[in-house]
């Protein structure tokens, strides 16, 4: 009889990833941690939920979804580091659960981080396809309409005009399509480029910052928080704007701007000091994002106008806010067009990256099939899984708009927190003894309250999204109990 809860020995879990990431140097200090974890955060969601949230929740109180946001991500951020410390091995929360709370629900976190991480760079590539036709626009070219947008956008929906029905996007396609080549060849992140987009990066967001501040029309803010009303957004969904249901669903909205702090902890081999470091790479790239972003937020809906945002204004946001709002410094809506391209080109590279190495990790316990862990005999990469999950994110990319399949990306990342909270506090109730070189404070406190700003934020997110959670999650179930459960290494008898 198949044991749904057993769990991997903590000892075979160690020798394991010894022997599949023998020779990684130890060489990341807490700086190159946090620069990892900026890396991998500030992107699509900083450029373009920001606007949707703007838009569609929340107004000019954005700034206070960022700050639930931010908190929500502290509370799973404490608990992340606990695991990280205490399993300092390549990983991801998957990995931590199957040691610790078994193996249905590290399938169920594993599954869910699909659409964190495979969903996510399909957001993240909606979102450069965005930027890409604003550059085009500077050399006096454009993507046609019907070539950048799903079949579910049409013009009129964006623009107001004459309805023109969207057919692919095409350059989100092409982006996954380079990026996967890219991972098929090995490409090693270059801690050095990594480390020149970041400062770019940073130092853009900065200067939007500094330099729009002037630019900021009170108007624009005044009513902080709109009175609560219900709209119906571009997608034809009606939801609520406007007062506390407003600003939980911009906090769900802009929550996808923090996911990949958690990357941090996949490089705890690399790390000098994982027990000491982990941590401060997870809290402190977070702690930076958190202030960036809500001066940022609040700059940009101080710029423009929430009708802007529903129309105009709402794809490549912040290039349309400088040219439209800032006369005279045209110059940063290019860099920062620019810059806004590279940056979203690491954050697909790390959230595809990211995926084949948990299904890797799945695959190697027998819970998905071995082409997702077959290594190419050249290049010594997953090249196969790399392959399908272009296809996946490729469709998805390709044909559904980036506000569905960030808001899933959002939930899915929200669920698999709330699970990670969870596992710290179960694991100190049953497992008191295991050593921890990093305690979060205050158990239960603070996995109580990150189980319940992530349940906020999940209710703010409403319906459509909680419906899609759970589709994604039977379809987990149905593949769980009928292949995984039968083929997983450790429920065979005499598995090893
Ligand atoms: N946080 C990443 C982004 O905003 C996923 O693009």
């Amino acid at each position: 009889m198949a044991n749904l809860w057993i769990k991997k020995p903590l000892d075979k879990l160690m020798t394991e990833a010894g022997d599949s990431e023998k020779g990684l140097k130890r060489t990341l200090g807490p700086v190159n941690l946090i620069a990892l974890g900026i890396g991998a955060i500030i992107g699509a969601g900083l450029f373009t939920r920001t606007a949707a949230a703007i838009a569609d929740h929340a107004g000019p109180s954005v700034t206070l979804g960022f700050i639930v946001a931010g908190i929500g991500c502290a509370f799973a951020g404490l608990c992340y580091a606990e695991f990280a410390s205490m399993i300092p091995i390549a990983g991801s929360a998957y990995t931590y659960s199957y040691a610790t709370m078994g193996e249905f629900v590290a399938w169920i976190i594993g599954w869910d981080l699909v659409l964190e991480y495979a969903i996510g760079a399909a957001t993240v590539a909606i979102a450069w396809s965005e930027y890409l036709n604003k550059l085009l626009d500077y050399f006096g070219w454009q993507v046609p309409y019907e070539w950048c947008h799903s079949p579910f956008q049409s013009m009129a929906a964006v623009e107001g005009g004459v309805a023109v029905s969207g057919i692919m996007n095409v350059p989100a396609l092409v982006i996954l399509l380079l990026l996967t080549l890219v991972l098929i060849r090995g490409t090693k992140e270059s801690a050095l480029l990594n480390g020149v987009i970041v400062v770019t990066k940073v130092a853009l967001v900065i200067l939007v910052i500094a330099l729009g501040w002037s630019f900021i029309n009170p108007a624009n803010h005044t009513p902080y928080i709109p009175a609560p009303t219900t709209m119906v957004d571009s997608g034809g969904v009606t939801h609520a704007y406007g007062g506390i249901m407003g600003v939980l669903g911009a906090a769900g909205v802009v929550f996808f701007a923090f996911i990949g702090f958690d990357a941090v902890s996949t490089a705890a081999q690399e790390s000098k000091n994982p027990k000491r470091d982990m941590p401060i790479g997870i809290l402190g790239s977070l702690v930076i994002c958190t202030v960036l972003y809500i001066l940022f937020s609040h700059v940009l809906s101080g710029m423009a106008t929430v009708e802007d945002f529903r129309t105009h204004g709402r794809e490549a946001s912040v290039t349309y806010a400088i040219s439209t709002y800032m006369p005279g410094y045209e110059w940063l809506a290019k860099s920062v067009t620019v810059a806004i391209l590279a940056g979203f080109s690491s954050v697909i590279l790390v959230m595809l990256l990211g995926q084949s190495r948990v299904f890797y990790s799945m695959s190697q316990d027998g819970l998905v099939p071995k082409a997702f862990s077959e290594v190419h005999p050249k290049f010594r990469t997953p090249w196969k899984s790399n392959w399908i999950f272009f296809v996946l994110t490729g469709l998805f990319a390709a044909f559904v708009p980036g506000d569905i399949v960030g808001d899933m990306t959002s939930i899915g990342t929200l669920f698999a927190f709330m699970l990670v909270c969870a596992g710290v506090w179960i694991l100190r109730v049953k497992h008191p003894n295991l050593p921890r070189q990093f305690k979060t404070p205050l158990v239960p406190l603070v996995p109580i309250l990150g189980i319940l700003v992530c349940g906020a934020m999940i209710y703010g997110l409403g319906k459509e999204n909680w419906m899609r959670l759970l589709g994604w999650l039977a379809i987990g179930f149905v593949v769980y109990f009928g292949y995984s459960i039968r083929h997983s290494k450790l429920n065979r008898p005499g598995g090893s």
